[in-house]
């Protein structure tokens, strides 16, 4: 296992914290630690004596779920921690939770949080190793980051090749379709992708595109039709209903006629694009269930790699390499 860890910055908060060198170690680490998960025995004791908190105030299945299998497979002791149900509905703020965890012996704490910041302030806050498991609308490192290797193991030479080190994702053409506006997924995504060298569409209506879209190093195409022609992945995104608080299009029919993906729209595209979605889906909304379970779709690939590729967060920021 490589002996970079001490390169990398001591928080994950952001896709910026890292380098194009930092992301495909991640990656790398992630393809060595895959093998873990397909062993009959799914442990190693490399995290062992460390705990980690998974600290949501959001729900969660996949993301959740996932950092404990992560940090399980790694030896790790796991805290779960949900606001429902625990001394934030008596007015307990993050800090005096955070610093609770703290005090109980947390080595890491990995945040979700409905509001965008969130995890930058808990890593001013606690001397342990923050993780972002998606903060309000900003980011969700993670997610891009998994989404990045599922895409690298398709259609790019992964770790293992001549040079020892895994491709990036130059070349590739990537369209991120759908609710961009209240998608901390499509942010992560972007500055990853365009990191890895790949080229970015994203395919929205105009209503669900943040101000500032156009400073983003990404094309912006308002025709799914004329955008998944020449893709080699798409990635559909939700629409986060949860956070409209008015009406962004005129029916729900009408964006699922324009911005849904379907075997319809499918047959457009040139190449027999990879279709990604980060779940949860809303079958019949933005994706086709005929689409969601297509030959083509990685979507529950995206989770089990998920897990490989916390893992190597884990690993990397916990300080495995030195043990
Ligand atoms: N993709 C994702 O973040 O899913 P969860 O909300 O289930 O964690």
């Amino acid at each position: 296992m490589s002996d970079n860890a001490t390169a990398m910055k001591k928080h994950l908060l952001s896709i910026n914290d890292l380098t194009r060198e930092d992301a495909l170690l991640i990656l790398d680490t992630a393809d060595e630690l895959a093998r873990v998960s397909d062993a009959p025995i799914k442990k190693l004791p490399t995290l062992r004596g460390r705990t980690v908190v998974n600290l949501f105030y959001e729900d969660s299945t996949r993301t959740r779920i996932s950092f404990e299998a992560a940090a399980k497979r790694l030896s790790a002791d796991v805290i779960n921690f949900s606001a429902k149900g625990s001394s934030v509905s008596k007015g307990e703020s993050l800090k005096d939770t955070a610093l609770t965890l703290q005090s109980m012996g947390a080595d890491a704490v990995i945040l979700r949080h409905g509001a965008s910041g969130a995890a930058h302030r808990l890593a001013q806050w606690t001397n342990g190793v923050v993780i972002n498991a998606g903060d309000g609308t900003h980011e969700h490192p993670t997610q891009a980051l998994l989404d990045a290797f599922t895409i690298r193991k398709h259609l790019k030479r992964s770790s293992g090749n001549a040079t020892g080190v895994g491709e990036d994702l130059s070349g590739l053409r990537i369209s991120i379709v759908g609710d961009i506006l209240h998608s901390r997924v499509a942010r992560s995504n972007v500055l990853l992708l365009h990191l890895l060298g790949a080229k970015i569409t994203l395919v929205a209506p105009p209503t669900l595109l943040p101000v500032g879209v156009e400073e983003w190093p990404v094309e912006i195409c308002y025709d799914f039709n004329e955008a998944i022609e020449d893709c080699d992945a798409v990635m559909m995104l939700r629409l986060q209903l949860e956070r409209m608080k008015s009406a962004f299009f005129p029916s729900a029919r009408e964006y699922s006629r324009l911005f849904g993906l379907d075997r319809e729209r499918l047959l457009h595209a040139r190449k027999k694009p990879l279709i990604l979605h980060p779940g949860p889906i809303n079958r019949g909304l933005e994706i086709s269930a005929e689409s969601a379970d297509a030959v083509e779709s990685v979507i529950l690939e995206q989770v089990a790699n998920g897990v490989s590729v916390r893992m190597a967060v884990l690993y990397l920021l916990l300080g495995g390499a030195h043990e």
